[in-house]
């Protein structure tokens, strides 16, 4: 044979192993092969309503005050004997105090649990329930909970403690203290219209912020886009008025979305977009958008090691605009939502894009990459453009994980809003308000927005010096959204995971965002 046949042949066999070698892709996709659980998560507590309380239950009281709640569930002995308890422990019924009493009546324990918010602004009862159940976790027995005086605060009461007792354990095999599994019955005169409306919309809005919950606390080696999306979409299936759209890599590159592509391309898991439209009114939807970085590694920028693990929620927004929507959709909520999310796994790899590349994103704006480490404001400058092109909301709200420098101005107990007009801030700040979900608004001055002009392309992504980061990162999204339309962006990076348990979120995910984003829907379209 001659010798250039012979070497054709040599390179026609290493391009048949190339195709071969194609199942080892996807072998790395799911990296083992070995799934590490398909265990669910362990079972908790049953919520029932029900006018009376069961007579042998312990008895979680709501407190409002010092003066016990006017319920038939107590006897004047125990009323008594409570009262007493009350005035020598100089229990006040204030948000957060609870005290925890044994050998009165022949309940196996009585916790008071305060509602009562600061400077008489009414009662929480979620919080008081979620702050109770936490500390019942382990308590084997069957619980009653009484207080809140109308269906609305017993409905508010049971999302309390369906939030409260979430776990995420489903990967331990070997745990020593076994968590209480015996069902907790919400009592009062208005039980059936409670309910009624737990049936209707709290119970649907605590399945979503667990879903969330449970994807930000998923691990990236069974996280990733794909995955994202067949978990989407397999809680979506049979929800009426829902319609699903998915991107792939192709798809995205034959748009010129070069910037959520560039993000994952040093990662063999593709990149996706999810957009989950659900139509329950009339009129322009409102456009939500997610950062849905399932890790974030800094990519070729790469982060050190300590906390990088945490990266795995790098998603959280993605996770809080679906979650909303499919509140939204299961209670029937007369609003329309185009919900999307911005998917791919920031990896350092031989593909991956450096610091210096240009990349062309949707609508033709070019962004020169400084940080490979920003990229949450890369993928979310194709989403904006395109959900804005193709859907025509009315409004646009972002929700990321975006840079550490909100966490440093605003703590844990916010996260950062920006907006350019007042309006849609106020709208915020009111929802952020009714669900607990706090929010501090933070420049966005005209000033900064010079401040991410680059050198050779539209905009950098990194490196901006005359602006706070929260501000640049906030700025640099807006870049890609026109002036017109009502636009806010919350930066929740300090507020997606908690470090230590909040009354309504166990330590860990917080699933924060879904009902912020569920509030503002149906507040918008109802006033
Ligand atoms: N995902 C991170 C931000 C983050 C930090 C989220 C800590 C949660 C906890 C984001 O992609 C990031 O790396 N941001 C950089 C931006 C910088 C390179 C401009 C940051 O905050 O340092
Ligand atoms: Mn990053
Ligand atoms: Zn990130």
């Amino acid at each position: 044979m001659p010798k250039l046949q012979l070497s054709r042949l040599a390179l026609f066999s290493a391009l048949s192993a190339l195709t071969i070698a194609a199942p080892a892709t996807a072998q790395n996709v799911i990296g083992s092969g070995v799934p590490a659980s398909t265990a669910p998560n362990s079972t908790e507590r049953p919520i029932a309503f029900a006018e009376q309380a069961p007579a042998n239950a312990g008895l979680i009281i709501l407190m409002e005050s010092a003066a016990l709640p006017a319920t038939t569930t107590l006897s004047s002995a125990e009323r008594t004997a409570l009262e007493a308890a009350i005035a020598s422990a100089d229990f006040t019924g204030k948000m957060g105090s609870v005290l925890k009493l044994r050998g009165i009546g022949a309940r196996p324990l009585i916790m008071l649990s305060g509602a009562a918010k600061p400077d008489d602004r009414g009662a929480d009862w979620k919080s008081a329930s979620g702050k109770a159940v936490q500390k019942l976790m382990t308590e084997d027995a069957e619980l009653a909970l009484v207080g809140p005086p109308d269906a609305a605060g017993m409905a508010e009461a049971a999302l309390g403690l369906d939030l409260g007792q979430y776990r995420f354990d489903r990967y331990q095999t070997d745990v020593e203290t076994a968590l209480a599994r015996q069902k907790v019955t919400v009592s009062g005169s208005q039980a059936s219209a409670a309910q009624a409306l737990w049936n209707n919309r709290h119970k649907h809005l605590a399945d979503s912020v667990r879903m969330a919950r449970d994807l930000q606390s998923e691990p990236a080696n069974t996280l990733y886009p794909q995955s994202f999306v067949d978990r989407i979409s397999a809680a979506f299936k049979g929800v009426p008025n829902i319609r699903i759209e998915i991107l792939d890599e192709a798809a995205m590159r034959k748009m010129n979305m070069g910037a959520i592509v560039g993000v994952g391309q040093g990662s063999p898991r593709g990149s996706r977009m999810m957009v989950v439209r659900y139509t329950g009114g009339s009129g322009a939807p409102l456009a939500l958008a997610g950062k849905g970085i399932t890790f974030d590694t800094g990519g070729i920028s790469i982060k050190p090691n300590k906390g990088m693990w945490a990266m795995k929620a790098d998603m959280s927004g993605a996770a809080a605009v679906m979650g909303a929507t499919l509140s939204l959709a299961k209670s029937r909520a007369p609003v329309n939502i185009v919900a999307v999310a911005a998917l791919a796994e920031n990896m350092p790899g031989a593909n991956a894009q450096r610091p210096g590349d240009v990349v062309r994103t949707y609508g033709g704006k070019t962004i020169e990459i400084l940080s490979t480490d920003a990229e949450g404001r890369l993928v979310l400058a194709d989403a904006v453009q395109y959900v804005a092109d193709r859907y025509k909301p009315f409004a646009l709200v972002d929700i990321a994980t975006l840079t550490g420098s909100v966490g440093r101005a605003v703590g844990d107990q916010y996260a950062g809003l920006f907006a350019r007009e007042d309006a849609i801030a106020d709208r915020l700040l009111k929802a952020a308000d009714e669900t607990g979900e706090h929010l501090w608004r933070l420049p966005l001055h005209p000033a900064y927005a010079k401040a991410i002009r680059s050198d050779i392309a539209d905009v950098k992504n990194s490196g901006v010096t005359d602006a706070p980061g929260a501000s640049a990162g906030a700025h640099f999204i807006g870049y890609f959204i026109d002036e017109s339309m009502p636009w806010a962006h919350l930066d929740i990076a300090g507020v997606d995971w908690n470090n230590s348990a909040k009354p309504l979120t166990p330590k860990g995910a917080s699933g924060y965002g879904v009902r912020l984003l569920d509030q503002l829907a149906r507040d918008w379209t109802t006033n």
